[in-house]
């Protein structure tokens, strides 16, 4: 019997899959498909896939060409399957031609001439691509942000309302476009990224909710709960898209490191220390965000999303600056709860590890610095034996997750969840604390 294999995501099946199938197919007696994960998908920089892997999978079953179908998981996965089944040839599209030689060792290789004119990526992208605005004042950032919609099919950032024109037009490439019109900006836009300053989040977003736009916002979103509670509700109510940006809640790596928790891999979680620290803005005069404005997101969200946010009680101890009696240089706030506590620190003025650490029951994680853009963490127990590592790709330091996830959102017209409202909620509310100097210890 002549066994032959083949791979692909077979992300929305269309013909050119189905030609390549059947001519795999007649190569041999026994036919394996190999679907890719969605995690080997990820890793290999294919974010876009639209279907999930149960779907391809029923997809490639529903062609009745496949005698096997298999999962690939990992890179350098096919050597083993074709040692595991005991493959004869093996087959991909001309698209791929010369690239799998090193394969010839184990079995003969086959390039089948690619189906012209369709592929996975034309159907995705001829959905109705949405547009994109962005209303802030951080060039550095929003730099970043506007170089990555191009790894995400489906959106477009077209045009920039911000009060430093003169300085954005230094570095961003040329919108359609570029006005300190928000009004003007709105008109052109399906929805927007609100990146401006903390005290102006809430005004922006309310105005853009108000015109039907699909609201993306750097995170704190406000500095008053019942302010982002109303914003929520509003967006509730017109079934529009309101989702809070801190780009590691989006990272494969935090993700799954949530997962592992929730599953008790350390046991009860007793403690969690977070830190997270920058200097490098410290001195710039226009830089007017501090400590928490800046970190104090990214701190809280493993505190809230293990321990929840009904603490107890908790102590906010900050130091502020001399010149800016606004503006914390460094803050620290000790959250207790039931049965475990947790502490973080942020600072701009200071400098400290930028780690995170999860002490549970049976061992803990540990994420080195800088933690709130890792790939890789650890989960280690009293007997180093046990120790597991765990490695992920992070493409765009999380950016592009964070703008797929919204626009997926809005495709489907549903929040997939990452921050939940109560998050948020809970967050804005420690932002109003510090703003009012509340539960506030001066030091
Ligand atoms: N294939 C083909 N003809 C096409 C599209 C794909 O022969 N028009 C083949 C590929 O060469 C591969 C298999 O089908 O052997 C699965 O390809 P996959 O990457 O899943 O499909 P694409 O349509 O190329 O997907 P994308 O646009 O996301 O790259």
């Amino acid at each position: 019997m002549v066994k032959v294999i083949t791979y692909g995501t077979y992300d929305l099946l269309h013909y050119g899959h189905i030609r390549l199938l059947e001519r795999a197919k007649a190569l041999g007696d026994y036919l394996i498909v190999g679907v890719t994960s969605d995690d080997f998908d990820r890793t290999r920089g294919k974010i876009n896939v639209q279907q999930s892997l149960a779907e391809r999978i029923e997809a490639v079953k529903s062609t009745g060409l496949a005698d096997q179908i298999i999962v690939e998981e990992y890179e350098g996965q096919k050597i083993d399957d074709i040692k595991r089944y005991g493959v004869d040839i093996f087959t991909v599209g001309s698209d791929w031609e010369g690239q799998f030689d090193y394969l010839k060792d184990y079995c003969k290789i086959i390039y089948l001439e690619r189906t012209e004119g369709i592929s996975s990526s034309d159907i995705r992208s001829k959905e109705r691509e949405l547009t994109m605005g962005i209303v802030g004042d951080y060039a550095s950032y929003i730099n970043k942000f506007q170089q990555e919609d191009k790894y995400v099919n489906g959106i477009k950032i077209v045009g920039i309302c911000t009060e430093n024109l003169e300085e954005m037009n230094k570095n961003i490439k040329t919108f359609p476009v570029i006005t300190k019109s928000y009004n003007e900006l709105l008109k052109s836009v399906d929805s927007v990224y609100v990146s401006a300053n903390l005290e102006n989040r809430y005004e922006l977003i309310k105005h853009a909710l108000d015109e039907n736009k699909h609201v993306l916002s750097a995170s704190p979103m406000c500095q008053n709960e019942k302010e982002l509670k109303e914003l929520f509700d509003l967006a509730n109510n017109k079934k529009l898209i309101l989702m809070e940006g801190v780009k590691t809640a989006y990272s494969t790596a935090y993700s799954r490191l949530l997962l592992l928790v929730k599953a008790g891999q350390i046991g009860k979680v007793i403690s969690i220390d977070v830190t997270c620290t920058d200097m490098r803005y410290s001195s710039d005069k226009d830089y007017k965000m501090k400590s928490f404005e800046r970190w104090g997101s990214n701190a809280l969200l493993p505190i809230f999303q293990i321990l929840g946010t009904d603490y107890k009680n908790h102590r906010i101890i900050a130091h502020f600056s001399d010149s800016q009696k606004s503006q914390d240089e460094f803050t620290k706030i000790d959250f207790i709860y039931d049965n475990a506590v947790a502490s973080l620190k942020v600072a701009e003025g200071a400098k400290s590890e930028g780690e995170l650490i999860i002490t549970g029951t049976k061992g803990y994680i540990y994420v080195p610095a800088p933690w709130w853009k890792t790939d890789y963490f650890e989960i280690r127990f009293e007997n180093q034996n046990d120790n597991r590592r765990f490695f992920y790709q992070l493409d765009g330091e999380g950016i592009r997750y964070e703008l797929l996830a919204f626009t997926r959102s809005i495709q489907e017209e549903k929040k997939i969840e990452y921050i939940d409202e109560k998050t948020s909620i809970s967050i804005s509310k420690i932002a109003r604390e510090i703003k009012e100097n509340k539960n506030v210890i001066e030091i």
